[in-house]
C-alpha cells in the first residue's frame, strides 16, 4: 500500500516558482509569458517565441534581428562534432544519437561561467542554434547520407528541413513546421523540463541539462508518444477497425497513445491547433487515410473515456502533420526536442537565477539493522 504522505509522480506538487508558462487543465488553456498559445501560433514564429520565453517580453524588431544573427553561426557543427556524428552507430534511435551528441556539443564549446549572464546566454544560444543541424545530421548519418551544411539565411524551421532533406522547403511546409515548433516550445513542469531543472540545480551547463532533458523526453509516456501514435494509426488499418481495436485495448487495460494528460482534463489546446495545421497541409499536399482513422479514434475514445478526462493530447495529431512534411517516423520525437529546447533553456536560466539543489526525500520501505553475512555462511 502506498504511504499516505507519498504523492506518486509528484502529481500536482509545485517543484519551482516559474513565470515562463501557465496551464489551466480544466479549461484547456496554455499561455507563454501570459500570451495565449492560439495567438502565438497564429501570429508569431519560433525565433520570436524563443526570445519571449527567455526574456519575458516580445522583442523589438532590432532585438529579434540581433538574436537571429547571433544564432546563425551556431548552426554550423564544428569539425570534431561532425566527426563524432559520423562515428555514431547507425543502429539505435535518433533520440539516443541526439542525447549523446548534445553532451558532445558541450565538450567542443567554450566553458560556461555560470556567474556571468553573458556567458550563460552565449551557451544557451549555442545549444538552440545547433539543435536543428544536430538532429538532421544524426538522421542523415543514420541513413548513410552525406551531411548537409546549414543555410544561415533560413529560419530554424526551414533550415532544419533543408539539413534533413537537402532541399529548400516550400513556404507552406516551412510555415507548418514553424507553427508546430511554436506549439511544442514550452509546457510548465513536464518530465523533461523537470529533468532539465534537476540537472541545472547541480550547477552544470545547459549542454548536460538539455542532454538529460532529451533522455527524459524520449519515453513513450512523454514525447515518445508522437511516433507511437502514427504507428498505432497505421496498425489499426482503417477507420472501420477502430471500434474493435479500442475495445481490445481497453479490455487489455493498455494505454492508447496520444490520449490523456497529467494536467489537461479536456482536449489539449495544442491538439486543436495541430489538427488545423494538418487541414492546411491537406489542402495543398493532399489528405491521408490515417486522418480519417484518427478522427474515428478520437470520437470513440472520447465517448468511452471522456468522462474520465481522457482526450487527445499534443502528440495525437503531430505525427500526421510530420508525416505529410515527409519526415521519417522516428524523427518525430527529435522535432519535439528541437522545439522544447527553447523551454528547457528558459527553465535552465530561471533555475540559475535562484538556484537551490534539488534533493527530495523518500519514504524508506527497506529493512533496518541487517548484518553482513560472510559468503561461506549464506
Ligand atoms: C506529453 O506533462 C506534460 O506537460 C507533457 C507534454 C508536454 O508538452 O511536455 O504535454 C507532452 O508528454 C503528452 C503525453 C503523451 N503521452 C501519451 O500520449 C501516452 C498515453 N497517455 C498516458 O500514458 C497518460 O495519459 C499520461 C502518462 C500522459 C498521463 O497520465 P497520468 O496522469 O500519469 O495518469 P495514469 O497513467 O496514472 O492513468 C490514470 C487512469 C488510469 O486508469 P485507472 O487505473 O485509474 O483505471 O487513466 C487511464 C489509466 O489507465 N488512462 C488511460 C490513458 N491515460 C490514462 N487509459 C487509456 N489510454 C490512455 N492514454
Amino acid at each position: 500500500m502506498t504511504h499516505p504522505e507519498l504523492i506518486p509522480g509528484l502529481a500536482g506538487i509545485p517543484a519551482a516558482e516559474s513565470s515562463i508558462s501557465f496551464i489551466n487543465g480544466l479549461e484547456g488553456l496554455l499561455s507563454y509569458r501570459g500570451i495565449r498559445i492560439e495567438e502565438l501560433s497564429a501570429q508569431s514564429h519560433y525565433e520570436e517565441v524563443c526570445w519571449l520565453l527567455w526574456n519575458g517580453e516580445l522583442p523589438t524588431q532590432a532585438q529579434l534581428d540581433q538574436f537571429k544573427l547571433r544564432l546563425r553561426p551556431h548552426r554550423e557543427l564544428n569539425a570534431d562534432l561532425k566527426k563524432f556524428v559520423r562515428g555514431l552507430p547507425q543502429s539505435g534511435h535518433p533520440m539516443e544519437a541526439l542525447q549523446a551528441s548534445m553532451a558532445t556539443l558541450g565538450m567542443v564549446s567554450p566553458g560556461v561561467d555560470l556567474k556571468s549572464a553573458d556567458s550563460r546566454l552565449d551557451a544557451c544560444e549555442r545549444v538552440l542554434g545547433a539543435m536543428g543541424t544536430l538532429i538532421a545530421s544524426c538522421e542523415r548519418h543514420r541513413q548513410g547520407l552525406d551531411l548537409v551544411e546549414p543555410d544561415p539565411e533560413l529560419s530554424v524551421a526551414a533550415n532544419f528541413l533543408y539539413c534533413l532533406n537537402g532541399e529548400r522547403p516550400d513556404e507552406i511546409k516551412t510555415r507548418v513546421l514553424d507553427c508546430a515548433l511554436v506549439l511544442h516550445a514550452e509546457h510548465t513542469m513536464n518530465a523533461s523540463t523537470f529533468a532539465c531543472r534537476v540537472v541545472a540545480s547541480t550547477e552544470t551547463s545547459p549542454y548536460t541539462a538539455v542532454s538529460a532533458a532529451v533522455g527524459s523526453l524520449f519515453g513513450p509516456l512523454h514525447g515518445g508518444a508522437n511516433e507511437r501514435v502514427l504507428r498505432q494509426l497505421e496498425s489499426i488499418g482503417g477507420k472501420e477497425n477502430v471500434e474493435a481495436w479500442v475495445d481490445k485495448k481497453m479490455a487489455a487495460k493498455e494505454k492508447i497513445m496520444g490520449f490523456g494528460h497529467r494536467v489537461y482534463k479536456t482536449k489539449d489546446p495544442r491538439a486543436h491547433d495541430l489538427q488545423k495545421l494538418a487541414g492546411q497541409l491537406f489542402e495543398t499536399h493532399g489528405s491521408t487515410p490515417l486522418y480519417d482513422t484518427a478522427l474515428e479514434l478520437e470520437r470513440i475514445v472520447t465517448d468511452r473515456l471522456g468522462d474520465r478526462g481522457i482526450y487527445p493530447n499534443v502528440d495525437f495529431f503531430s505525427g500526421i502533420v510530420y508525416q505529410k512534411l515527409g519526415i521519417p517516423t522516428d524523427v518525430f520525437t527529435p522535432i519535439f526536442a528541437l522545439s522544447r529546447t527553447a523551454g528547457w533553456l528558459a527553465h535552465w536560466m530561471e533555475q540559475m537565477e535562484d538556484n537551490k539543489l534539488f534533493r527530495p526525500g523518500q519514504i524508506y520501505t527497506g529493512r533496518k539493522d541487517v548484518h553482513y553475512v560472510p559468503m561461506a555462511q549464506r
